[in-house]
């Protein structure tokens, strides 16, 4: 029996020796300490031995698989060590210029945000920001839109409870500013609003940037002076507006403001519908109404509001023609800006 087990172990030595990878060191393994192994099989014929030759042999026996083991582990290390340390030996050229990591950068709506923030900020409003969800209250009762009343329709409302809603505008931060501030007041309010409508100008969640100004005297030629003094610093010196009568139930008169067309300079194309002009905003003075709500007084102070989508201000822009794009966060589209 020892003999053999010599023999064994000068033989695994020479097969250690030869071992190049680690597909030959485990062939090995399973040679010797395998189900089937040499080391195994001597195990099995100690039934042939008697009672009390075993314990001896079983001793001899256990020693040389841990040795068998062990220096089949250490050959295993010494083989990850050798792949690991390519750099000594001269394979790697450690003078290459490393890989750039990709850098991060600020979504093309976050820059949007911070252009027109600094636009109306050099027009001297403030910036206020209220919450995205909303006491029906605010969202529509105090804009002179009540409850029941068909303008509730131009907005398809996400509601929490019967009095509470993910706004869908950012004008009731209007009447939260006028509520905790005496006039004169001169805001603007970026953020967030909801509405159940998807498509591909259309996300159930957009941005908004709301403005206000209530002073003495304010006319609509200050509401027109401030918008084009915004269009011109956003869309470039020769871009036109146009205002055209329409309805809030918070503004009276109310109009939307059209800009010529950036993709064609006003000359007619398919992004505008061959009209030379696109509409960016809704506006109008402060209908009396909603002072009544805020407690300022009409016969003393006149004010404008405006209203308008960051997504879509963007798009016209950049040519973005599909809103979902800003909230896929597909790198080579976010890349570009
Ligand atoms: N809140 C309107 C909307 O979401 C936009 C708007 C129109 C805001 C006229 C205003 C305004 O402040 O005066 O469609």
């Amino acid at each position: 029996m020892p003999t053999s087990l010599a023999k064994i172990g000068k033989s695994f030595e020479k097969d250690l020796q030869g071992a190049t990878d680690e597909k030959r060191l485990s062939d090995i393994r399973v040679k010797y300490l395998g189900k089937k192994g040499l080391l195994t099989s001597i195990r099995k014929s100690f039934r042939e031995l008697s009672p009390e030759e075993r314990p001896a042999a079983g001793k001899e026996l256990n020693s040389v698989v841990s040795k068998l083991e062990k220096a089949l582990e250490e050959k295993k290390s010494q083989m990850e060590l050798e792949k690991g340390s390519s750099v000594e030996k001269g394979w790697i050229d450690v003078t290459l210029p490393g890989k750039r990591p990709p850098l991060g950068r600020k979504h093309p709506i976050t820059q949007t945000w911070e252009e027109v923030t600094r636009i109306f900020m050099g027009l001297g409003f403030d910036v206020v920001e209220g919450p995205e969800v909303e006491l029906d209250y605010y969202n529509f009762e105090a804009l002179n839109i009540p409850k029941d009343h068909p303008a509730r329709d131009m907005q398809d409302t996400f509601y929490v409870t019967e009095e509470v809603l993910l706004r869908t505008h950012t004008s009731p931060v209007q009447i939260r500013a006028m509520e905790n501030h005496p006039p004169p007041i001169s805001i603007i309010s970026p953020g967030k609003v909801y509405r159940c409508d998807a498509d591909i100008t259309h996300s159930p969640m957009f941005h908004q940037v709301e403005g206000l100004k209530v002073d003495k005297n304010i006319s609509l030629a200050d509401l027109k002076g401030v918008l084009e003094e915004f269009v011109h610093q956003y869309f470039g010196e020769d871009t036109k507006l146009r205002f055209r009568p329409s309805f809030f139930p918070f503004t009276e008169p109310s109009a939307e403001v059209d800009i010529s067309c950036v993709m064609c300079d006003g000359m007619g194309c398919r992004v505008c519908g061959h009209s030379g002009w696109l509409e960016i905003l809704g506006s109008g003075m402060v209908d009396p109404e909603v002072y009544r709500f805020v407690g300022y007084d009409p016969e003393n102070w006149t004010g404008f509001a405006f209203g308008m989508g960051l997504e879509r201000i963007a798009m016209l822009k950049y040519g973005i023609d599909d809103i979902r794009l800003f909230f896929e966060n597909d790198h080579r589209f976010l890349e570009q800006f």
